[in-house]
């Protein structure tokens, strides 16, 4: 493996390669394949999706639902909590990984302020009706609210309506039928009862009259509606037209038309997306979901079978109720529909860490042990046993596609480890055929964890990262000893530094796919997260799909995901990429320099830029104070220092209107209050938002770090926190250097070296063997500004068709994204390229993702005899 590795890795040169006329020698590289020396298989399993309830991507998402609290249950609080000023407390019972079984203090902000969130009444002047609450006489028990309409007076004008606005609006589409149903019973009410969609602006789109309405006991309802009129906003109302009392439960509206036309189904155009990723797999339901706030709110695949009236919800650590109408039969059915593979993550007796953290004692683990090999068994047992024969009689008598499970989500640590233990042994005895990814807590594999695992299958790493960490890490999977376990990815992005999500966190998640792909060996699946945000309710930065109640757009990262899924092949060629050496360096970090900020107070003088030995800028705040724009916080002159004195985030002062290539600056500062951080030197300012720099006595005073902030708040790291080697002192002054180089800068702490950044890499190649084809597939990252030209050497026993495919997804600076304005601005596009020879040049585009296809003549013969 290793001798591999270092094949694949770069590896500079001294070529002395002819500059061309638009080309520096730092826009250039050679890229050498050799067919003959074949690399790690790569998993046909290597993408999946994940999906989870997080930012109603399944309620008023996926799940194509368009009542917004269907059963009138989104008030109720989750089981074993209380309510106490605005916040809801999980009983105080011990936390798993808290020593001396000590309860976590974590409580979460109840936001809700209506008993029936999503419902009003439209009523006129003269109209005397009420609503309530009740749980009196429940349709079921699983669902104990149901909502008492009193209507003691009608409104002459009519204007007797409940409403429901939907999920941020109920999308109506002329022509579209939509099926509604929902159970009434009624006191002295006769009816009728009009149901109608209508335009944000009260137009008639679609219309029933149910005449009457009458019944002591629960009765189903259900018409359906055509819309003769379209409103992508429109609200779904119920008129009544007589006094009398009506109680009300389970109103559903589903569009007729769903992700192929299932009943209680999905949304077609979010659907779609999921189904042209071709995912190997699909992770269900989470991620945090699968934690639960408290041991009691967890999800249970037993609970979200059976009639949807009858589902009793789960209650998603991201602040609402999932209805479980999108349950593990839909789940199932879902991954049959897109010829996917089953994840399936249980809960493994332990709530969230970052949350309550409560569990099941390890004697009561064996219920759970229990219920989730009948949940295994309701998805690939016979027909004739006791859960297959349940999930026949749910209509689908063959066994579903489930192929793995995983113990847990996000939970480590040796005890964790010894409870995974027991699944384990449980679930491969009966099941030896499922596959079992082992939970490993947020971050990297960890090793204290997966060392304290008897056998794993593959070890769930989950991957949140800032903007070019897969660069700065390219061999972050090579670096990890391989041994009887293989890795799943169950969670990565690039979600800091890159916006909501723009090209330069597609091209970051390019080259993490091409390190996974690369490893291929270690690393045999992955999944993107989150996949899905409903933009009117944003709990996570970063997610691949946007969409509202109409619309829908998939980020360039989405793209990226299928282009390399589209075309991934199955065997590593190993690959070089050599680039020349530079003699003249373009300086990247151009711009000004600041001051700067983050929850403390700080004071800073004597400033001084240096450029070739000589004193470029020297500060001067009492005659010249007016050079420094104080931008964010309370900025003033204090003796002869500038001191800023607000606390808060992100505080910053710059010297606006100068510009420095490469320089040294030198600065006094000193922390002037006992809060936390310390000081902050931004250089490479570009503007009141944009710049890089140098965080002293960040994360609480304990570490250094290089952080790039984009649109003025949006920061992440450009290296790795690093300790320092002593906490900064309030009062003192300290000398603070930071030599700006080309593309290196050094940070100095009182004449000592305190951490380093070195632009990293930002051209990368792979290739890989389609064996069904025999193509080869060179998968390039132009993340530069220029394009970049490249010699490709085949080497071995290739012999290349003339004409190959060049698929790329380009975009003209690294903060565009797509939007619901341009959905599709940012997509691939295919081009055929000639005169492809065993040597040849390509120029890549910059900020550009490439795959080259190439038609491989010599290994079609073998193929062929
Ligand atoms: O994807 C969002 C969250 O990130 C998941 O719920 C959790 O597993 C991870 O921390």
């Amino acid at each position: 493996m290793m001798k591999n590795v270092r094949k694949n890795s770069l590896v500079l040169t001294s070529l002395s390669l002819l500059l061309s006329l638009t080309l520096s020698a730092q826009d250039q590289a050679t890229i050498t394949i050799d067919a003959d020396k074949p690399g790690n298989s790569v998993a046909p399993t290597l993408h999946g999706i994940f999906f989870e309830e997080i930012s109603h991507g399944g309620e008023g998402g996926l799940y194509a639902e368009l009542i917004q609290n269907r059963g009138f249950e989104e008030s109720r609080l989750p089981p074993a909590t209380t309510l106490q000023n605005g916040f809801i407390v999980p009983e105080r019972t011990p936390h798993f990984s808290l020593p001396n079984n000590r309860a976590s203090d974590w409580k979460m902000r109840w936001e809700l302020t209506s008993q029936w969130p999503a419902w009003s009444l439209r009523a006129g002047e003269g109209a005397d009706i009420n609503l309530a609450l009740t749980q009196e006489n429940p349709l079921n028990s699983a669902t104990p609210n149901s909502l008492q309409v009193t209507i003691d007076k009608l409104d002459p004008g009519g204007k007797n309506d409940l409403l429901n606005e939907g999920f941020w609006g109920i999308n109506t589409v002329k022509g579209d039928s939509y099926n509604l149903s929902f159970y009434t019973h009624t006191d002295n009410y006769t009816g009728p009862l009009t149901v109608t969609l209508q335009s944000a602006d009260g137009k008639i789109l679609a219309t029933h009259v149910f005449k009457t309405i009458v019944g002591k006991t629960w009765k189903k309802y259900s018409c359906s509606l055509l819309a003769t009129q379209g409103d992508p906003g429109a609200k779904f109302v119920m008129n009544f037209g007589s006094t009398g009392k009506v109680w009300l439960d389970f109103v559903s509206l589903f569009p007729a038309k769903t992700f192929k036309n299932r009943p209680n189904g999905l949304r077609a155009d979010l659907a779609q997306y999921l189904a042209d990723l071709k995912p190997a797999f699909v992770r269900w339901p989470g991620g945090c979901f699968v934690e639960g706030i408290n041991i009691e709110s967890a999800p249970n695949w037993h609970r979200s079978i059976g009639p949807i009236e009858k589902r009793v919800g789960t209650y998603s650590p991201w602040g609402y109720w999932s209805s479980d109408g999108f349950g593990y039969h839909e789940y199932l059915q879902f991954c049959e529909d897109i010829h996917a593979d089953a994840l399936y993550v249980f809960n493994a007796g332990v709530s969230c860490d970052f949350r309550s953290g409560t569990y099941i004692p390890d004697e009561k683990v064996d219920s759970i042990i229990y219920d989730i090999l009948d949940g295994i068994e309701y998805a690939i047992g016979p027909a004739t046993s006791k859960w297959g024969k349940v999930r026949a009689q749910n209509g689908h008598p063959a066994p579903f596609p489930l192929k793995y499970v995983e113990i847990g989500n996000e939970q480590s640590g040796p005890r964790f480890a010894r409870r995974y233990n027991w699944f384990f042994a449980a679930i491969k005895k009966k099941y030896p055929q499922i596959q079992i990814m082992a939970s490993q807590g947020i971050g990297d594999v960890n090793r204290r964890t997966l060392d304290s695992m008897k056998s794993v299958d593959l070890a769930d790493e989950h991957a949140y990262k800032a903007a070019n960490w897969s660069m700065r890490n390219y061999d972050h999977f090579d670096n990890y000893k391989r041994g009887n376990w293989s890795m799943y990815v169950g969670e990565y992005a690039t979600n800091s530094g890159v916006g909501k999500g723009n090209m330069n966190a597609a091209l970051s998640d390019a080259v993490y796919i091409m390190a996974m792909e690369r490893n291929g060996d270690l690393v045999k699946m992955s999944s993107y997260a989150p996949l899905f945000v409903n933009v009117n309710d944003v709990d996570w930065p970063v997610n691949l799909i946007n969409f509202d109640a109409s619309k829908s757009f998939a980020r360039i990262s989405y793209y990226t995901i299928k282009l390399f899924n589209d075309n991934r092949p199955d065997q590593n060629l190993t690959t070089t990429t050599q680039f020349p050496a530079v003699t003249v360096k373009k300086p990247l970090y151009s711009g000004s320099v600041g001051l700067a900020t983050w929850d403390t107070e700080s004071e800073f003088k004597d400033i001084q830029v240096l450029q070739d030995g000589k004193v470029v800028y020297s500060s001067d705040f009492i005659n010249r104070p007016s050079e420094w724009k104080g931008v964010r916080g309370e900025w003033k002159v204090k003796d002869s220092a500038f001191a800023q004195t607000a606390m808060g985030a992100q505080r910053f002062a710059w010297l606006q209107g100068k510009s420095f290539d490469t320089y040294t600056l030198k600065l006094k500062a000193r922390k002037t209050s006992n809060a936390t951080n310390a000081f902050i030197i931004p250089f490479a300012v570009k503007d009141d938002n944009t710049m890089l720099r140098a965080h002293i006595g960040s994360n609480v005073n304990n570490n250094s770090v290089f952080e790039s902030v984009i649109n003025g708040t949006n920061v992440s790291d450009l290296t790795n926190q690093k300790r320092m080697p002593a906490k900064i002192e309030t009062g003192r002054w300290y000398d603070v250097t930071l030599e700006v180089g080309y593309d290196k800068v050094d940070c100095y702490l009182d004449g000592k070296l305190l951490m380093s950044y070195t632009e990293p890499q930002k051209f990368f190649s792979i290739a890989g063997r389609d064996q069904k084809t025999g193509d080869i597939i060179v998968k390039v990252v132009n993340a530069t500004a220029s394009p970049y030209k490249a010699d490709i050497e085949l080497k071995g026993a290739v012999k290349p068709a003339p004409m190959a495919d060049l698929v790329t997804l380009a975009a003209d600076s690294p903060q565009v994204e797509n939007s619901f304005s341009e959905p599709t601005k940012y997509v691939p596009v295919h081009t055929g390229i000639t005169g492809v020879k065993n040597s040849f040049e390509q120029v890549f585009q910059p900020y550009s993702i490439s795959v080259l296809r190439i038609k491989d003549i010599a290994h079609k013969q073998v193929v062929a005899k």
